[in-house]
């Protein structure tokens, strides 16, 4: 791809601005000051680390997969009122073509591990229903559970409210008498919350920790990103048989 192309393409600016970005002698590759603009490169894994813009690493590349730990407060939309959750990602991010976009959502009020990707085809392989990739759920209760709930979830005849088709099977953990971790393998409008109201409670906090075999680091920060390696997004999706 031609460097103007991938800059343009990363939000650095206008074809015409990243021209005079690279002419300005910003742009590096292995040290080397870049001057041409119209410079073809291979857009393969490594060119991140070799490239810098200004004193910065090169954005991260086409094709990436970025892990937010996003706060309860902030809606997952591109146009809705109040705070979105776009508006936490670095400003560039929001001007990169493909658009960056969050892999499924939470609801406002739910905080915790949500993806985001440029990756159109990858983020239908991750929430198609047959992917059937599962999601884990930490539950705060207002009333103590009852003791069947673990059952009923699992039984994979639930249904909820207005819909035809059950619940496919979940895992319930229960942790303390109002605390549990919940893990479902789809995604269905307010699925959590419509579960414990079809159950007789009622959730209070919720918060995603799971997706796959990926876990959020305990230490990432409420609002923080973390751009991850090829590695860390194939524990996201179970291999292709
Ligand atoms: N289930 C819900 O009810 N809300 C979420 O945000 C995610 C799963």
């Amino acid at each position: 791809m031609r460097l103007d192309r991938l800059l343009g393409n990363l939000g650095y600016g206008s074809r015409r601005e990243v021209k005079g970005l690279v002419r300005g002698g910003d742009v590096r590759l292995d040290g080397a000051l870049i001057d041409d603009p119209e410079m073809r490169l291979a857009i393969t894994p490594d060119l991140r680390a070799r490239m810098t813009v200004g004193t910065e690493a090169l954005d991260p590349l086409p094709g990436f997969v970025a892990l937010l730990n996003k706060p309860r407060g902030v809606t997952c939309s591109h146009k809705e009122a109040g705070r979105l959750v776009y508006e936490l990602l670095p400003p560039r991010w929001r001007a990169r073509e493909p658009a960056v976009s969050s892999v499924g959502r939470l609801d406002k009020d739910t905080s915790g591990l949500l993806l985001l990707t440029d990756d159109g085809a990858l983020l239908h392989r991750i929430i198609a229903p047959k992917a059937a990739v599962p999601k884990r759920y930490r539950v705060t209760l207002a009333r103590p559970l009852r003791g069947n709930e673990a059952a009923v979830f699992a039984a994979g005849t639930l249904l909820l409210d207005n819909e035809a088709t059950p619940l496919r099977p979940a895992t319930l953990e229960v942790t303390s008498p109002t605390e549990a971790n919940l893990t479902v393998t789809e995604g269905r409008y307010h699925q959590v919350r419509r579960m414990f109201a079809a159950v007789g409670n009622h959730v209070e906090t919720l918060h995603r920790n799971r997706i796959g075999s990926l876990s959020l680091p305990d230490d990432l920060a409420p609002g923080a990103l973390l751009v991850m390696t090829p590695e860390q997004v194939g524990f996201v999706l179970p291999p292709r048989i």
